[in-house]
């Protein structure tokens, strides 16, 4: 097998659903900056040595539809000889796109190729415009089709991860968001033109602005204030909005490339996916995955939790999270994880619950995220990983060039 590096990574900001700054902007215009970004990121190499884009979309219809892989290629002006597709894994399909070009160069398939992943939550609703499960199998099996709210309560209820829980580890992602925030560490993050339409006399008028940070993060949240938010899946429930993901848009690529390639273009490498697998859950607690993912990842390379420098575990739901981290015995070792601790190894910059998880974009988005972390600590190991609608978990392993 031959050996895949990512030479780049980037990302656009997770903007909020709706009332966030990219609510306005087309996905395809939010692909084509982390596109661009990639290829300029990547020195020596142009858009013409790129032989196919792989772009995560859980839901990728209406503006997101059409083959947005291909279509982003050509909006991009990658010439007609770049080809693109699009793929589906849910919240996964980021990091599924990089995998898939990993595994592909690899095999010695392809040379130089680009993963990525893009989602507007606020322009294509989560579920799609026009959800049509089987009527009869879905009456059968409802669970398949649960709210991902009512998954991250079954996970709370099952196994006791407490109101308290989650609302602390919510505070401590927002507290390390803005710290990073503040203190610039979003290295991977593509200034992002975005558009808003404004109406004067009567006239809509389109107009542009940089965007270049995650609005989603709220640095004057406490724990105090976390604990008035009401449940908004279940009457009784522990799942709220401050413990929850938020609805986001954004955009990330990734840029992969054989060994002969890195040579060829005179490229440094920064990391390599050494390991990427997926594992199979109950449908109604998919949360769960990661704890199921992570094991089978570190089985395959035979190696333990205590062999990681740093984890991206995606914050869907803080239940989930914090029980993915208890099963990989991470939970209850606090300096790993608080924003306090300078000894923190998970999330660092904060998770979903700060940042937002704009669902086929994730898995990409976590990948800059990563990258960036890996080369500012010098972490030789890292693993992403993710719960996945339906009931699946995700996990790729990254190695950090010398
Ligand atoms: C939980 C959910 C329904 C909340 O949606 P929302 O109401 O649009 O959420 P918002 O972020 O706008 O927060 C609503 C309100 O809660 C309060 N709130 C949210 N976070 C808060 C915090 N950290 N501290 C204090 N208050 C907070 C605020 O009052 C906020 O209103 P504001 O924005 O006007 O200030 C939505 O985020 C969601 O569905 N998340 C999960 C997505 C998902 O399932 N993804 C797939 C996973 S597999």
């Amino acid at each position: 097998m031959k050996e895949a590096y990512i030479v780049s990574s980037v990302r656009t900001p997770g903007c909020r659903r709706g009332k966030g700054a990219l609510a306005q902007t087309r996905p395809e215009d939010l692909m084509v900056q982390a596109l661009d970004a990639v290829v300029e990121r990547a020195p020596g190499v142009e858009k013409k040595d790129v032989e196919d884009l792989m772009i995560g979309c859980a839901f990728p219809e209406a503006e997101q539809g059409l083959n947005i892989g291909r279509v982003a290629a050509q909006m991009a002006k990658f010439p007609d000889t770049t080809c693109g597709a699009t793929v589906n894994r849910f919240c996964s399909s980021g990091l599924e796109g990089i995998a898939l070009q990993t595994m592909r160069i690899k095999a010695g398939w392809c040379d130089v190729a680009i993963g990525g992943g893009v989602e507007s939550m606020s322009i294509v609703p989560m579920g799609g415009n026009m959800p049509r499960p089987h009527p009869e199998w879905s009456q059968e099996n409802p669970d398949v089709y649960v709210s991902m709210g009512i998954t991250a309560e079954n996970v709370a209820n099952r196994y006791k991860i407490t109101r308290e829980m989650q609302d602390e580890f919510a505070y401590h992602s927002q507290m390390k968001a803005s710290n990073a925030k503040a203190k610039k560490l979003y290295k991977e993050i593509v200034p992002t033109k975005a558009v808003k339409f404004v109406e004067k006399d009567g006239i809509w008028n389109k107009e542009t602005f940089i965007q270049d940070f995650d609005d989603g993060i709220r640095e004057t949240t406490t724990v105090e204030g976390l604990a008035k938010l009401r449940a908004v899946f279940a009457a009784n429930g522990s799942v709220t909005a401050g413990n929850s993901s938020q609805t986001t848009d954004g955009a990330a690529a990734s840029m992969i490339m054989s060994g002969e390639a890195v040579e060829k273009f005179g490229i440094k490498p920064i990391a390599k996916i050494i390991g990427y697998t997926v594992a199979g859950v109950r449908a109604d607690e998919m949360g769960v995955g990661p704890a199921y993912a992570v094991p089978k990842l570190l089985k395959m390379m035979d190696m333990k939790v205590e062999d990681i420098h740093l984890w991206e575990l995606n914050e869907a739901f803080a239940s989930q999270c914090i029980y993915a981290m208890q099963q990989l015995g991470l939970y209850d070792k606090r300096e790993l994880w608080e924003s306090t601790s300078d000894k923190r190894i998970i999330n660092v910059n904060g998770g979903a619950i700060a940042l937002g998880h704009p669902l086929g974009c994730t898995g990409a988005k976590l990948c800059a995220q990563i990258i960036t972390q890996m080369q500012e600590r010098g972490a030789k190991y890292a693993v992403e990983s993710m719960c996945i609608g339906g009931g699946m978990g995700a996990a790729a392993m990254f190695e950090l060039c010398e």
